[in-house]
């Protein structure tokens, strides 16, 4: 392979692969290779462009420890986890639509029974969220795992501060009737972490950091397909700009906002208060569905966050 020019290298280098032994990693990087060298084609790509590019990368590794995910935000930021959720998440119309994990799931949150307070102290305006989670027919769902996570009112996750006390996480599990409560805060907009390398990258491309108001859910259960999404807040006026890609219309839903008073659970509330319902519509596990999710399955495409593993002796069997 000596002088390897602009028009051979490309073949050169897959050459290289023909005897890696996993095909799957094989068409994977034969790809990544294809159309790395097509993007330095297409762009007449520039030796110092070259090296801001290895450089910001540099950047995005260093800023990441296991607090902080920016290859995620990268990913996010960049359509790319949207696309990959898109491209795994095909469903029959009426199932509740899937969207992007993100980088700040604890698989670790504090075990709750329905109607206790998930916030935990976190800083916000009392929400209390009530819901079921059904299959496509309309059964209910009993004993699903049901994973929220949310952000407080200054925009941040319990992961992002110092101490390791969650707040406003919670792990729990649906009723009999597929019904389940908890109490928690309202959620507001916020700023993806923008004090990093991704940060300067939207901003040199003319972007802003926002996400519209959200929680997370992930939800579980035997025989059904995992379903990862948000909840976003109608109104919100992020819904059309989210910086991550993540909004789907079926998913906007109405936070209704209540003066102090008698609460959904009987108490007084002393400030006002948010009430949230929404029904979780899960898709039936397929085989094919149960492999991807590493449900009965040793090498299952496990979701990840940054060191956050859901582990496959976690799930429900
Ligand atoms: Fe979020």
């Amino acid at each position: 392979m000596q002088n390897v020019n602009e028009e051979t290298i490309t073949q050169i280098v897959l050459a290289c692969h023909e005897l890696a032994p996993d095909p799957r990693f094989k068409q994977i990087m034969t790809s990544v290779i294809q159309h790395l060298h097509a993007f330095a084609r297409d762009v007449e790509l520039t030796e110092d462009e070259l090296y801001r590019g290895i450089q910001f990368l540099t950047d995005v590794g260093h800023i990441t420890d296991d607090k902080r995910q920016e290859f995620i935000l990268l990913s996010d930021t960049l359509g790319l986890s949207m696309l990959v959720t898109a491209l795994n998440n095909r469903k029959p119309s009426g199932c509740t639509e899937s969207t992007v994990f993100g980088p700040f799931f604890a698989s670790n949150a504090p075990r709750y029974e329905n109607g206790d307070d998930v916030a935990n102290g976190a800083k916000g305006e009392p929400c209390f969220v009530s819901g079921r989670v059904t299959g496509l027919a309309g059964e209910p769902v009993a004993n699903a795992r049901i994973e929220v996570w949310q952000a407080d009112s200054e925009g941040f996750y319990d992961i992002q501060y110092d101490g390791a006390e969650s707040k406003g996480r919670g792990s729990l599990r649906s009723l009999e009737d597929g019904s389940f409560h908890f109490r928690s805060i309202t959620a507001e907009s916020y700023p993806i972490p923008h004090d990093g390398p991704v940060g300067r990258m939207l901003n040199a491309l003319g972007r802003h950091p926002w996400r519209p108001a959200h929680l997370h859910f992930m939800i579980e259960a035997p025989g059904y397909e995992r379903l990862i999404t948000h909840v976003f807040r109608h109104g919100d006026r992020y819904l059309d700009s989210d910086a991550v890609f993540g909004v789907r219309s079926s998913l906007i839903a109405d936070w209704t906002r209540h003066e102090r008073g008698t609460a959904p659970d009987g108490t007084q509330a002393d400030t006002p208060f948010s009430t949230l319902d929404f029904t979780f519509i899960l898709n039936r596990a397929t085989a094919a569905v149960q492999r991807r999710n590493g449900l009965g399955s040793a090498h299952g495409n496990d979701a990840t966050a940054g060191n956050w593993r859901i582990d496959q002796g976690e799930r429900i069997q």
